[in-house]
């Protein structure tokens, strides 16, 4: 039910004592206060069960004057405050309340694929109409408040004084109401392939050097700027996650920390100029974000982000399919084998160099038999896909050069025979999943993409692994401001017209997008895998990421390695995967994705069929799912009702310390047997000295049973529990 209210406010007096407003959350737990202050800046506070969550916080905007401070935005280290801001770049005071506007909403929508088969999006609204009389412009705020936390975003209706504005900074700030303890990645305008650091607040500007280790594609935004989705944990015991929803036409958000206050500001991504945002009227920001609960468990089952996104657009959907894919790639990634053809040339001009007069290398893992063994691996066992990297010309010279011409996404190497692999592939009933590695030249990518698209059309390849390792070119543009978010979503709409998902890496960090356009089955965007065969990822990184990276959609994770020494595969590698074996098997069920690669080699699969198994069975899309336990950096334990049966799936990721879990069956249906088969770590494992120790045990469980279940440090366990007809 719509409510309108019309203030009329003739004086400054008036208009304090009537803007103060409250919204409810629908159980009744959460409010959420709004008010302008005395200078006519909209702010506002959050309480659960009367206790403050977010303090009193300032919102608004700060825009770019035209032409007279162009020089100056890069420049964020210098905040005004809004005292000192040029009254026609203030969007932020001066502001008296015109309406305002109440709804309540309750819906049950069903997700293309997800963790739940069915959600429910249940919330109060409120919109504030504000008018800023010094300069006749109107700005609106949008709260929805959930049973599981607040959410609100900027309006811009179109308006005689505000039509086209460049934003120099978003002022939204978030008030912490003390020192929490805080899991988070440096802020950065390119990257989020960091590992996380677990510090109070106040600790973020001296651990901030140690938590930027050096690689060549960061450009770290502050000394106290962090990324979201951020996740934090109060003394009293209440999780806190702030991140964004719908980024679309919009930069990316960091937020900034001032240690006096316990005050995160928004900090946005600049563009090549400085400027962070260039909007023209009607539009709107993407949600700021604040899921609140009392245990780890409320931040992991919240549907906050994907219920602000708009519904599907994508009419008919039938050919996005979640899919289990093995892949040419583990073995380059650790060294053993190599993208490129040739050792020999030192510069490839795409389309000028005639690779057959070059001489092979004999390590490009992208040739046809090669290949063909994957395809048969994969129909051997039941995968859906193959993907395959290094399959195209270029790679000799891939990197590093900021080049607009490196690859075209359409030549095959001389090995690779497009035609032959399609057919082999088609015959076995494996699908192929295609690589574009734009090397970070956008726009080289964008002329190709329509070519690149249909040639996966006719040679049999419904989804696209993209990436963006490198600067962007055109140089100075970032992977997370407003121009390159909007190329990734030129892609995803683009790649639906051919019927193509699409998994992009090293691209920004998603925001819920994947309930509008479900074709967009993963992103990386975050340290995935791969880091652990380039020094290893921490031993808690995957108990953290549950909680950060995965709140705005799935993460091609890519796990499953089976052989954690890297010298195995290739001798000069010396790096360890820090996970023991059992907790691979986990992440397929902690680490929710419809994609799922299994990432190690055939040959290491071969060595453990026995485990194996687990990543055979384990579904893609759920039904139901449960956060039995949930802290961030110690575990996380999920149970699973497959989407297509009865049977439920268990997993347990363990970080350092190991864990005793205590796992009630409750869940099962009651009076029904299952077959439990228990994948755990051996009494011997540990991540360093014995990863490969695993037990797999049988045995008949009903809805009463109690299993007691040890994870070693770096550990963890999978269970599949089959019921028995
Ligand atoms: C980085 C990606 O994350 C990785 O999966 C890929 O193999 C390389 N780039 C090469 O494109
Ligand atoms: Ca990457």
């Amino acid at each position: 039910m719509k409510r309108i209210f019309l203030i009329f406010s003739f004086s400054h007096l008036l208009i304090f004592s009537l803007v103060a407003q409250t919204l409810q959350s629908p159980d009744g737990h959460f409010a959420m206060h709004f008010a302008l202050n005395g200078q006519g800046r909209p702010t506002y506070r959050l309480t659960l069960d009367g206790q403050e969550v977010i303090g009193t916080s300032g919102l608004g905007l700060e825009l770019k004057k035209e032409q007279a401070d162009r020089q100056e935005t890069f420049d964020n280290s210098k905040h005004t405050d809004a005292a000192t801001i040029d009254q026609k770049a203030d969007l932020m005071t001066g502001f008296a309340l015109r309406s305002v506007e109440t709804d309540s909403h309750d819906e049950t929508w069903t997700p293309v694929w997800g963790e739940e088969s069915q959600i429910r999006n249940h919330y109060n609204e409120m919109c504030i109409r504000l008018h800023q009389a010094s300069n006749d412009r109107d700005m609106a705020i949008r709260f929805r408040l959930f049973n599981d936390g607040l959410a609100f975003r900027y309006e811009f209706p179109e308006q005689k004084n505000l039509t086209y504005f460049v934003i120099k900074e978003e002022r939204t700030q978030f008030r912490m109401t003390g020192n929490h303890t805080a899991w988070w990645i440096p802020g950065d305008y390119d990257t989020q392939e960091y590992a996380y650091t677990e510090s109070r607040l106040s600790e973020i500007r001296d651990r901030m050097q140690a938590a930027i280790t050096p690689n060549a594609s960061q450009t770290p935004a502050g000394p106290t700027c962090v990324q979201t989705a951020l996740m934090m944990k109060s003394d009293d015991g209440l999780y806190i996650n702030l991140h964004e929803a719908a980024c679309i036409d919009y930069s990316t958000m960091h937020l900034n920390y001032a240690e006096e206050t316990h005050t995160f500001e928004s900090w946005l991504t600049p563009d090549a100029r400085g400027d962070k945002g260039y909007l023209q009227t009607p539009c709107q920001s993407p949600w700021r974000t604040i899921i609140v609960g009392r245990s780890g468990a409320d931040i992991l089952a919240s549907r906050m982000t994907l219920n602000l996104n708009e519904p599907c657009k994508i009419e008919d959907t039938s050919w996005i399919r979640p899919t289990k894919y093995i892949g040419v790639w583990w073995e380059m990634i650790s060294g053993r084998n190599h993208w490129s053809y040739t050792d020999e040339a030192t510069s490839v001009k795409l389309g000028q160099t005639d690779y057959t007069r070059l001489k092979p290398s004999g390590r490009h893992a992208a040739n046809t038999k090669h290949v063909k063994e994957y395809i048969d691996f994969a129909a051997r066992h039941g995968f859906d896909a193959v993907l395959v990297e290094g399959w195209n010309q270029g790679w000799e010279d891939w990197f590093g050069h900021e080049k607009d011409y490196v690859f075209d996404f359409v030549t095959p190497y001389p090995d690779f025979d497009v035609k032959a692999i399609r057919d082999y592939a088609a015959q076995r009933g494996v699908k192929m999943i295609m690589h574009h590695e734009t090397s970070s030249s956008v726009r080289n990518y964008e002329r190709h993409l329509d070519q690149a698209y249909q040639f996966m059309v006719d040679n049999g390849y419904p989804a696209v692994k993209s990436g963006y390792v490198g600067n962007i070119v055109p140089r100075g543009e970032h992977h997370y401001s407003q121009w390159i978010n909007n190329h990734y979503l030129y892609c995803i709409t683009k790649a639906a017209q051919y019927h193509i998902m699409v998994n992009a890496h090293e691209a920004v960090r998603p925001t819920g997008l994947c309930r509008t356009y479900p074709n967009m089955i993963g992103n990386e965007s975050a340290r995935g895998t791969e880091y652990e065969a380039f020094g290893g990822n921490t031993v808690e990184h995957t108990t953290i990421l549950p909680f950060t990276r995965l709140i705005g959609g799935p993460m091609d994770y890519t796990p499953g390695i089976f052989e954690m020494d890297c010298s195995k595969l290739s001798p000069t590698n010396h790096s360890r995967v820090r996970s023991t074996l059992a907790r691979q098997l986990a992440l397929y069920v902690t680490m929710y994705s419809p994609l799922q690669m299994a990432a190690d080699l055939p040959e290491n699969y071969e060595r453990f069929l026995d485990a194996f198994q687990f990543i055979k069975d384990v579904p893609l899309d759920w039904q139901r799912s449960l956060y039995l336990e949930a802290e961030p950096g110690q575990v996380v334990t999920i149970a699973r009702q497959d989407k297509h049966s009865q049977d439920w799936y268990v997993g347990s990721a363990v970080g350092a310390g190991g864990h005793d879990t205590d796992l009630r069956l409750s869940f099962l249906e009651p009076g029904k047997k299952y077959e439990a088969t228990i994948y755990q770590d051996g009494k011997d494992a540990d991540w360093e000295r014995n990863p490969q120790s695993y037990v797999i045990t049988k045995k008949k469980v009903t809805a009463k049973t109690r299993l007691k279940i040890h994870s070693a440090s770096g550990g963890g366990f999978a269970i599949k529990l089959k019921l028995e007809n």
